[in-house]
């Protein structure tokens, strides 16, 4: 039997079920506006629009596209929000301004250009459901391919880090190691909020380069030091106070990830946890949230063994592992990455088994 876990609040019903044909008809034909705002995206509109006011003839002129085309782009952009529209004129929201706009420091263009992929990915899915193996599974993977990767990772999560680690006690932890960190965003955060803390980024050495351009820019990131391995085959050396996999379970079958887990607690000190950050399942049948069961679509897409999985699966694997005192850690919501995405196990104090180091095998795959 799973251990208890931490009662909160969650979504366990779709957003809006499909129960009849007009919203059916809603539901498939939400493709819609995805496709303006990435048309926006792809002809850089937002960056065009930089902040200043522009009427349509002036914005066809400077996006070289027909001004009947750019008029129906801009005013549904403009009901969705992203752009403000003031008779024939329009300018950028705030958040097109700056999330948006490539000559803004907050640009999230990384992230953005990832999911304007996606968007032709996703047309392909059938393909992927046929096989069951992801898009282009025989093109091996670019070193450029991760580091812009990586970097969308961080454009991602750059704002849900620092509140995840306001949440997150560290009291009394010194090593943490971040395995399978991509640009280590959520180690920076940990390392800002808790002084006394090192941590040790896990990942493949092109993620870890751009780990590296991102931690000099930091305060805490001679806190910091950097392990280029494959964590799913190399011994991982060192032990440590807390591991925290975020973001990686989804990438790896059952198999994969019960033979890390058993690898992770080898490595955790007595009374150790392992933090597990991912897009849990929460319901009974494995349906819900959306966002969790729609996560699933991508790992078929993009990777050769991924999925999402439920709380009580990955609870079970972490028992068999020998993990203990398995619970769901609270964030607030709103702050968090995933609805009820923190799963949390210990190693027991009295425990001095050191010899379970074992490895595994693992597949390249792109989008990981
Ligand atoms: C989706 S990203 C998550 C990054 C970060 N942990 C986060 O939560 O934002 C998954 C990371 O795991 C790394 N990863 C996956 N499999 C790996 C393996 N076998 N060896 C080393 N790193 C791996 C990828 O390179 C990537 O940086």
């Amino acid at each position: 039997m799973v251990p208890p876990l931490y009662r909160g609040r969650l979504v366990t019903g779709p957003k809006k079920p499909i129960r009849n044909f007009e919203e059916f008809r809603d539901a498939l034909t939400a493709y819609r506006l995805p496709g303006v705002i990435i048309a926006g995206l792809e002809l850089e509109l937002f960056t065009k629009l930089g902040d200043k006011t522009w009427t349509i003839p002036e914005l066809a002129k400077v996006l070289h596209v027909s001004e009947r085309g750019v008029a129906i782009l801009c005013r549904n952009l403009a009901m969705a929000g992203l752009l403000i529209k003031k008779g024939g004129t329009y300018r950028n929201s705030r958040l097109a301004a700056t999330a948006l706009n490539a000559n803004h420091p907050a640009y999230r263009g990384s992230y953005l250009d990832l999911v304007k992929n996606h968007w032709a990915d996703w047309a392909r899915l059938t393909e992927s459901v046929r096989t069951g193996l992801p898009l282009d599974h025989d093109v091996p993977e670019e070193p450029d391919y991760r580091r812009r990767f990586t970097w969308a990772m961080h454009h991602r999560t750059l704002d849900v880090a620092p509140k995840i680690a306001s949440q997150l006690s560290l009291h009394g932890v010194k090593t943490l190691l971040d395995l399978g960190s991509g640009p280590g965003t959520f180690a920076m955060a940990f390392l800002a909020k808790n002084p006394s803390l090192r941590a040790t980024l896990c990942d493949r050495p092109d993620a870890l380069e751009v780990a590296r351009e991102i931690a000099a820019t930091h305060k805490a990131g001679h806190r910091l030091s950097y392990l280029s391995l494959d964590l799913m085959k190399d011994e991982i050396p060192g032990t440590f106070d807390v591991v925290w996999y975020s973001n990686v379970l989804h990438i790896y079958s059952p198999e994969e990830n019960q033979g890390l887990f058993k690898r992770v607690r080898s490595v955790l000190n007595p009374g150790g946890r392992v933090i597990i950050q991912d897009a849990f399942l929460h319901d009974r049948e494995g349906l819900f949230p959306e966002e969790a069961s729609l996560f699933s679509v991508s790992m078929l897409l993009f990777t050769d063994t991924g999925n999402t999985y439920s709380v009580a699966e990955t609870s079970e694997w972490l028992k068999q592992a020998g993990f203990t005192a398995i619970r769901r850690l609270p964030i607030k919501k709103g702050s968090e990455d995933w609805e009820g995405g923190i799963l949390e196990g210990r190693v027991p104090v009295e425990d001095a088994r050191r010899n379970d180091r074992r490895t595994g095998s693992t597949k390249s795959s792109r989008t990981r």
